[in-house]
């Protein structure tokens, strides 16, 4: 069911700090920073060629990684993110296998415009994994 690794994230004490790291140290290509309330969250893509890495860092008083980076004060990585061609049916298959998805269970719009979910970590070795539908060829 699952595809390519879309992108890897790892959470962020100071994204701008870390994005200038990225692009001065490691030569990257970083993106614009963008704003994503509903996720709680203000990230980067550095763009590695074969898969991307997102940079987080907390966005308002409830973010999802507030508590994330209070345990990790230095950052670490947050969540993997897998592709699937048709995200109803992989929730279906997964749940029907004793998964569980995050919140209320219904996709929300990632950051890249498209249909995301996450997976509980305890289902999967202590990894949090987002899955996004992707379009074929995208
Ligand atoms: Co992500």
């Amino acid at each position: 069911m699952i595809g390519r690794v879309n992108h890897i994230a790892i959470a962020v004490p100071d994204l701008d700090r870390a994005a200038r790291r990225y692009r001065q140290l490691l030569g990257a290509q970083v993106s614009a920073p963008k704003s994503l309330p509903e996720h709680g969250v203000r990230v980067v893509f550095v763009d590695t060629g074969n898969t991307k890495i997102e940079l987080l860092e907390p966005l308002g008083p409830n973010s999802p990684i507030a508590a994330f980076l209070e345990r990790n004060r230095d950052g670490g990585m947050h969540h993997i993110c897998y592709e699937v061609a048709d995200l109803s049916a992989a929730v279906r298959q997964l749940t029907e296998g004793g998964a569980r998805v995050l919140g209320d269970g219904r996709p929300k719009i990632g950051a890249h415009g498209l249909p995301v979910i996450f997976l509980h970590p305890k289902d999967f070795d202590g990894t949090l994994i987002e899955i996004e539908e992707t379009a074929p060829g995208q």
